[in-house]
């Protein structure tokens, strides 16, 4: 765990999200059946895929952050066509706004800090439907043995980034919306109505 004060000030304040986030994956349930499975990837990426693009839309350039190397949703949409399923024509979840770069960065810390877990739902999948990284599995493999090196990269990012106190609580709040957007987003059970889409 790397120790910093904004990553300890951003982890304090979400910890009690991240319990809320691990529970409504409902890790078990979903991953009982392969189509439990492949639900859960598809509301994953009708909300990685929208929030990627608002991401990409912040100027990254000299943060350290190299934006590109960190999108994730085509992991989703490769996973969902190895088992066959649609990755077009999702609904979009309903995402955090991002009004300045602060708030990316606390935006970023949720998505980038979820492959740590992912590492965890990687082995639960492999365990219980006998998917791999090589298929079906491997948003959840994400940077595979980069996992850590990427961490720590973002890590120092937004550490240096987020160095005074307004930044600071402009990504906190962002990383409090965009835990509650996924929350919103993963945490409707399939073929309930999702929530509508946000304004741009
Ligand atoms: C069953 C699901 C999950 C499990 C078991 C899990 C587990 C973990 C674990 C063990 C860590 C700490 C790793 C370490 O310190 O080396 C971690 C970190 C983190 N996870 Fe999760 N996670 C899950 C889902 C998620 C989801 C869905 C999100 C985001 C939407 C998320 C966001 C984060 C973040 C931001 C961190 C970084 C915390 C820090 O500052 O150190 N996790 N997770």
């Amino acid at each position: 765990m790397i120790s910093r004060p904004f990553l300890d000030r951003i982890r304090a304040d979400t910890r009690q999200m991240h319990l809320r986030v691990e529970t409504c994956l409902d890790l078990e349930g979903s991953c009982a059946t392969v189509d439990g499975y492949r639900k859960l990837l598809a509301r994953m990426l009708a909300f990685h895929a929208p929030l990627e693009e608002r991401l990409s839309h912040l100027d990254w350039a000299g943060t350290g952050v190299d934006f590109e190397s960190r999108r994730k949703a085509r992991l989703l949409r490769a996973d969902l066509a190895a088992l066959g399923a649609p990755s077009e024509g999702l609904p979009r979840a309903a995402l955090p706004q991002l009004r300045s770069l602060a708030a990316g960065f606390g935006c970023l810390y949720v998505v980038e800090g979820s492959t740590l877990g992912g590492k965890i739902i990687l082995r639960h999948v492999e365990r219980a439907l006998g998917l791999d990284a090589a298929r079906g599995a491997s948003f959840f493999a994400s940077y595979r043995a980069d996992v850590g090196p990427m961490w720590r990269a973002f890590g120092e990012a937004a550490t240096a980034y987020c160095s005074t106190g307004p930044r600071v609580d402009e990504a906190v709040a962002a990383a409090i919306d965009t835990f509650e957007a996924f929350e919103r987003g993963i945490g409707t059970a399939p073929g309930e109505p999702r929530p509508t889409v946000e304004s741009a």
